[in-house]
């Protein structure tokens, strides 16, 4: 079975997006080929309990059952692609369909997964969140900016020779580093160092599937070397050296840093540029990486929805067992939005991260002929500026063969060529094209020199390959047709762009960032937190398809701007990094508690956050999870929502996977027990109850991490709907008294079927603030009754 796998950078807006289409129609293509010719696949196989603690002989183990099946040594070493020792036991190998069936019946064969081919669907962000490095007193200085943490990325790879991987002044590897600077082309020992400590690359899954990698149409390098720019983005993102005068063309222009500038990268080489990864290589480098050492693994990467059952998913399952190692596993939340239950990479063990604005924009200016000017966004450098040129609504040059209908939108083969040469085209987003990027395709092939694009109010923005492309919301775009149509011939100029710092209120949830509840388990609260994920600048590789489409006269991008959750993942990864500098012992639950229960809900100017989408009311926990992530506030929670390996079993044994899934996931025989608690007691930084029947008891239990002696008392906002009590509303810790459990009663005073609504619970001392999210649905039992 065959998913797609996606990049989180928002690739609606991205300029590689048009190279991703066409690899991944190539790919839908070679691949039909590829299962009309054979029907050989590969094939996770999991195997129980680990029962060597010596890989040789796990690996020995995994060649018998293999050759076993197959008949010999030879026929098993051929169909072997990876043997997993370290998380648990298992091996992905090349089998037929009945042979899958067959090695399931196996003893010791737990189960067995047909790979999936998880589809390929800076520089101010940093002082944005307060983690100037000239803060003393701050968590920067407190974890001396992550030295010692090692962050381990899920990518496409590195560009080793970015500014951003520099070592100068850092110290020797740790000597518990296990891991290894695996050569390939364009890549040996010496592009490692004292930043990248180690790098690997994982091929044999995406080989197995679609044949050898032909390179031939492509850049792609068979080394951790990156060809796409997706992951040399993602690492200097979460742990990049201090890079003065970092800029994209000019804008933006600043000092680019990693929000871990001291800690190490281990890089995992997972995707690749012709087309997504494989989760048999996805699970080889969550195994590696738990063997290696590292101490965070940040994935900006993930399968659309549908969601997969979690004992199906590679990401799961390969995140379970870096949890259960006390790696934290850091996942973008996927690009999806605005809509409602989007969001992906939800099990609980997992820190799922939505994406937000920041208070950078890019204004352009625009002037119409009769000398006004309207302010659109975009990042124009230098082409097609300063030069009046015809404009003309695209609804009025429909190409004969088109509509009306799909050129006021510039959808694609739309305009008439004779009538768009030379000129700017005003296009309106509509419900079957809503994305800019195709506009200035349409726009670019039939020679137009501009497109001015009004669509919903949001602030990314992407320097798209072709012609110029400028934002404007609807009203603006209403008021250039109107200038259109009150003249004979009418002209716009284009300015250069210019980087505003500041001027505008931020952060707020991004339009793209996918929400909320989670359609697998609603009782888990997803996204966990927000970070910031629009117009982020940070390295890119030279080598990348959507560098050379500004060639022209200049050289290679070493920066780029990019925009989705795949930036604000790392931005968390690097927090979950500094935090365990300073709080080695810290499990991945308490240090996602800390981020949760401490974010915030203002914004700069102390007003509520807000949604692009619906920027006129509040942004609600489906949106931002806890907030917006506050660095420093979460090195210092007072309280944490613990949580170990027992409770996430607990959770999928009440998911309802039968005992035999389950073992899969803790590798030893797992029986699950019949508990009153409910997925609602699971010991999360927040409360989600999606059937709330009259009334439900839910207990918590709070770990005290601050002064020993503390008395904390609760206040509670109901959501709507709902009474809440809490009990005890008192809690005192001392010496003996560190964790202490309390009790919350809901009530539902509704009578009819409701909506979700939210509130929040926290505990005050005096100085720490735990907050956690409470969200709730009643409903009624005789809803579907027929009265
Ligand atoms: C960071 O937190 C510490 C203690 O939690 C506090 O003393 C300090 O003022 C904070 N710094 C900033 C910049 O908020
Ligand atoms: C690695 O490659 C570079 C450039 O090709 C070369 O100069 C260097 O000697 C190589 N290093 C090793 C250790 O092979
Ligand atoms: C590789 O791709 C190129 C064009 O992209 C094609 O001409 C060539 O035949 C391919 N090679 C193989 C081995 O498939
Ligand atoms: C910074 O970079 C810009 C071009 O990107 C260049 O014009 C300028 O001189 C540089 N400034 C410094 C101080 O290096
Ligand atoms: C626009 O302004 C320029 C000078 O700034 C002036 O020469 C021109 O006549 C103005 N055009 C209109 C239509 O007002
Ligand atoms: C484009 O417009 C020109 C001029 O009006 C017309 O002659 C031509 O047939 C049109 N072509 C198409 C494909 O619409
Ligand atoms: C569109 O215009 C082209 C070029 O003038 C002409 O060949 C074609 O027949 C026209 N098609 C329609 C549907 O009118
Ligand atoms: C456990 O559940 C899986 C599906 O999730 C199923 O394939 C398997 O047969 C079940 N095992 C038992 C013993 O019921
Ligand atoms: C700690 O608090 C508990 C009740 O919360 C109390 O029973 C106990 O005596 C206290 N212990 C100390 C050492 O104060």
């Amino acid at each position: 079975m065959i998913s797609q796998l996606v990049f989180h950078h928002n690739m609606a807006m991205s300029s590689s997006f048009l190279l991703l289409l066409l690899h991944l129609l190539l790919l839908s293509l070679q691949h039909s080929i590829l299962r009309a010719i054979s029907s050989s696949n590969v094939y996770i196989v999991y195997m129980g309990e680990r029962r060597h603690y010596d890989s040789q002989l796990i690996q020995d183990s995994h060649h018998e059952v293999l050759s076993t099946l197959l008949g010999s040594q030879e026929a098993a070493r051929a169909s072997i692609l990876y043997s997993y020792k370290h998380g648990f036991s298992g091996f992905a190998a090349v089998l037929s369909q009945s042979q899958a069936k067959a090695i399931a019946d196996f003893p010791g064969v737990i189960r067995v997964v047909p790979n999936r081919i998880l589809n390929v669907h800076t520089t101010r962000s940093w002082d944005f969140l307060q983690l100037k490095s000239e803060i003393i007193d701050g968590i920067l200085s407190r974890s001396q900016s992550g030295d010692g943490s090692i962050i381990g990325v899920l990518d496409t790879g590195i560009w080793p020779e970015s500014e951003s991987f520099n070592d100068d002044g850092m110290g020797e590897v740790p000597s518990r580093w296990n891991g290894v600077c695996q050569e390939g082309e364009e890549f040996n020992s010496s592009n490692c160092n004292r930043k990248i400590i180690g790098a690997r690359w994982y091929i044999k899954g995406y080989e197995a599937e679609f044949g050898k990698l032909n390179t031939s149409g492509s850049i792609e390098f068979l080394s951790p070397r990156d060809a796409v720019g997706h992951g040399t983005h993602t690492s200097s993102t979460a742990a990049g050296a201090l890079v003065g005068n970092a800029s994209f063309m000019g804008l933006a222009q600043g000092l680019a840093r990693g929000g871990a500038s001291a800690a190490r990268l281990a890089i995992y080489k997972v995707c690749w540029s012709t087309g997504g990864c494989s989760s048999a290589d996805l699970l080889a480098a969550f195994d590696d990486a738990i063997f290696d050492g590292v101490d965070v693994l940040s994935v900006s990467l993930g399968s659309a929805p549908p969601l997969s059952p979690y004992i199906e998913d590679t990401l799961a399952i390969g995140s379970f067992h870096a949890v259960a190692k006390g790696i934290p596993v850091v996942c973008s939340g996927g690009n999806s939005g605005p809509y409602s239950q989007t969001v992906i990479n939800t099990a609980p063990w997992i820190i799922t991260v939505a994406a937000s604005t920041i208070d950078r924009a890019f204004p352009t200016a625009i002037t119409l002929g009769n000398n006004q000017t309207i302010v659109g966004q975009a990042l124009l450098t230098e082409k097609h500026v300063d030069k009046f040129y015809p404009i003309v609504y695209g609804e009025s040059i429909a190409s004969n063969d088109s509509d009306e209908d799909k050129a006021r939108s510039c959808d694609v083969g739309s305009l008439n060529a004779t009538l768009a040469r030379g000129k700017v085209v005003l296009c309106f987003q509509s419900q079957s094209q809503r994305l800019a990027f195709v506009a200035t395709r349409t726009v670019t092939k039939v020679k137009g020199v501009g497109v001015i694009f009004a669509q919903l109010p949001k602030k990314d923005v992407a320097s798209t390959p072709g012609v110029p492309c400028i934002h404007v919301d609807f009203t603006i775009g209403t008021h250039v047709l109107e200038y259109i149509r009150s003249t004979r011939n009418p002209v716009v100029r284009f300015s250069l762009t210019k980087t505003s710092l500041g001027r505008q209120i931020s952060p707020e949830v991004a339009f793209f960032s996918s929400r909320g509840p989670s359609s697998l388990s609603p009782s888990v609260l997803k996204p966990d937190i927000a970070a910031p994920g629009v117009n982020i600048l940070a390295s890119w590789s030279p080598a990348s398809p959507s560098s050379s489409i500004h060639q022209h006269k200049v050289p290679p991008l070493k920066f780029k701007i990019e925009s989705g959750t795949s930036m604000s993942c790392p931005h968390i990864s690097a927090i979950v990094a500094l935090l365990k500098s300073m709080h080695p012992n810290w499990s991945p639950a308490a240090i996602k508690s800390a981020l949760v229960t401490t974010a915030s809900t203002k914004d700069e100017y102390g007003q509520s956050i807000v949604a692009e989408g619906s920027p006129h009311k509040q942004a609600d926990p489906f949106e931002y999870g806890g907030g917006h992530v506050d660095p420093n506030k979460s090195a210092d929670p007072g309280l944490i929502y613990d949580m170990g390996i027992t409770d996430h079993v607990r959770f999928l044994c009440l998911m309802g996977y039968n005992d035999s899934a389950v073992s899969l996931m803790t590798k030893h025989p797992t029986v699950c027990h019949e508990t009153s608690k409910s997925l609602a007691d699971l010991n999360l930084p927040s409360i989600s109850i999606p059937e709330l029947k009259k009334s439900l008891t839910v207990s918590r239990t709070v770990t005290n991490v601050g002064p020993v002696n503390s008395v904390y008392s609760v206040r509670v906002k109901s959501p709507p709907g709902v009474i809440v009590q809490v009990e005890p509303p008192v809690l005192s810790f001392n010496s003996t008294a560190k964790k202490l459990t309390f009790k919350v009663i809901f009530h539902s005073q509704l009578r009819v079927q409701g909506r979700y609504s939210f509130g929040y619970l926290s505990w005050e001392d005096g100085g720490h603030v735990v907050r956690i999210p409470l969200i709730v649905r009643a409903v009624i039992d005789d809803f579907y009754a027929d009265t």
